[in-house]
């Protein structure tokens, strides 16, 4: 079988690894020259644990191929799948036009029976554009040729994304048509042989399911961060109610973290991205309007304690910052919480020095040089007055606290993740801030009842 992968980003590049590491001839296809170039010589333009070595590996096995010319890539493909980008639009709905220019190139240049797949987060009715785009450009061609369209939302976790693509909780196909139906089917059975569900159903369903998974799961982060608030308040402490909960099983664990946030390439888009379908067809999606609101408010929490910690004046103040990206193992910082931090804190008059162990290149997009850059996280803590710790990546875990202490001006931690032990934190002579857990401080406690 041999396959086309149509957008090289996070998601085309692990689908078209994982399919050629299962020995299907994969094409993947970007209209970024640079990007394909690097691609070619084994550059990898993301991190992604695993992903250069099994990139590398199968184009070195001549399983794997990159490209700019779709025209070419798509002949003999059995199955195209549209991964580019669905960015925001203005409005908060999806933008659709690289999607839909990709339905058009293939309208243009395929010449047997294809199966296009959207794996991209589309809203209800995009496979439908595909559809009606690709027979438009098939009726300038005046040529009859069959073709399906189909809708195969992706679900996979940047960083940890291979292990997503390759054990899946679940595949997701929405299709109408059984020959596409048997063509996906095929097309997964590495996959679903070992025991992972294929769930087929109808292509409106498909594309609603992957909205309502990240709506899902957004909405259990913003409802432990509004709780996480209101315990801060009333004296309780969120790491304890989160055990509390959690050990319900019709609640279970995961996703009950209280932090920073969300943030990254979906979750915020594909909440805005909801709302503008409800509010389309004239439906008030009422829960996910508070999830954002929420979500905005808390992206700012822990700004406002550095802040009120050095009584609203940050002008002369250092703050070392661990953590960029929006969540560890990923250089992604789309949509980061540390965006937000950051450059309030740099309105504030604070001078930032911050230390990723894998987002500095991406960082420097974003902050360029108002911010300075570490390869080493203790040396961004020299002449620092305090520590924010605003990804939760491993190293960060356990420390050195005396190299901490020492290099620290104020020995504060300020930790948007929740990673340490408050008692401890105390032993080790720090002024520590975390999300939800009652402080002892008045001043920060009043500015968080006005900052709500
Ligand atoms: N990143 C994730 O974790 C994730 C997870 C699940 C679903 N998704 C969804 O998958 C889609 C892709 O996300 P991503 O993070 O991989 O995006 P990305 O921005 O990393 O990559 C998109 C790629 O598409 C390319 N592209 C744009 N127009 C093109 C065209 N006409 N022809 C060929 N290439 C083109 C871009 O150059 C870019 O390299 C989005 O809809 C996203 O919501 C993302």
């Amino acid at each position: 079988m041999k396959i086309t992968i149509v957008g090289s980003g996070y998601v085309g590049l692990v689908t078209g690894a994982c399919f050629s590491e299962v020995g299907i001839d994969v094409q993947c296809v970007d209209v970024d020259p640079v990007k394909i170039d690097n691609l070619k010589k084994g550059i990898v333009p993301i991190y992604e644990p695993g992903l250069e070595k099994m990139i590398t590996g199968n184009m070195e096995k001549g399983r794997l191929h990159f490209t700019t010319n779709l025209s070419d890539a798509i002949q003999d493909s059995d199955i195209v799948f549209i991964s580019v980008g669905t960015p925001s639009d203005e409005d908060g709905s999806a933008d659709l036009k690289y999607v839909l220019q990709v339905a058009r190139d293939c309208g243009k240049h395929m010449n047997d029976y294809m199966l296009v797949v959207t794996k991209s987060t589309v809203p209800v009715g995009t496979s439908r554009k595909v559809k009606e785009a690709i027979e438009q450009e098939l009726a300038k061609r005046q040529v009859n040729i069959l073709f399906d369209v189909a809708s195969n939302p992706e679900f996979l976790k940047e960083g940890a994304a291979i292990d997503d693509f390759l054990k899946p909780d679940r595949i997701v196909v929405g299709t109408e048509s059984p020959r596409a139906e048997e063509l996906l089917n095929n097309l997964y059975k590495p996959f679903t042989l070992n025991g992972h569900p294929i769930i087929f159903m109808d292509i409106v369903s498909a594309e609603m399911t992957k909205y309502a998974a990240n709506a899902m799961l957004a909405t259990k982060i913003s409802f432990i961060n509004d709780i996480a608030n209101l315990c801060e308040i009333v004296g309780a402490d969120i790491n304890n109610v989160r055990k509390g909960i959690g050990s319900d099983a019709r609640i279970g664990n995961k996703f009950i973290y209280p932090g920073i946030g969300y943030g990254g390439s979906c979750f915020p888009k594909d909440v805005q991205a909801l709302i503008k379908t409800a509010k389309e067809n004239n439906y008030d999606l009422q829960v996910l309007k508070a999830v954002e609101a929420v979500n905005q408010n808390q992206k700012s929490v822990l700004f406002t304690k550095i802040l009120n910690y050095y009584k609203g004046d940050l002008k002369a103040k250092t703050v070392a910052i661990w953590g960029l990206s929006f969540k560890p193992q990923t250089d992604d910082m789309r949509e980061a919480p540390s965006l937000e931090i950051v450059n309030k804190l740099l309105k504030a008059g604070a001078n930032v020095k911050a230390y990723d162990p894998v987002a500095i290149q991406e960082a420097k997009h974003y902050f360029g040089s108002s911010v300075s850059y570490y390869t080493d996280q203790y040396e961004a803590l020299i002449d620092a007055d305090c520590l924010a710790v605003l990804t939760e990546w491993p190293e960060f875990k356990i420390p050195n606290f005396k190299i901490i202490n020492k290099l620290l001006n104020t020995t504060a931690i300020f930790d948007g993740r929740n990673i340490y032990d408050a008692a401890e934190m105390k032993r080790n002579g720090f002024d520590y801030f975390c999300i939800g857990v009652n402080t002892t401080n008045p001043v920060l406690k009043l500015e968080l009842k006005t900052a709500f």
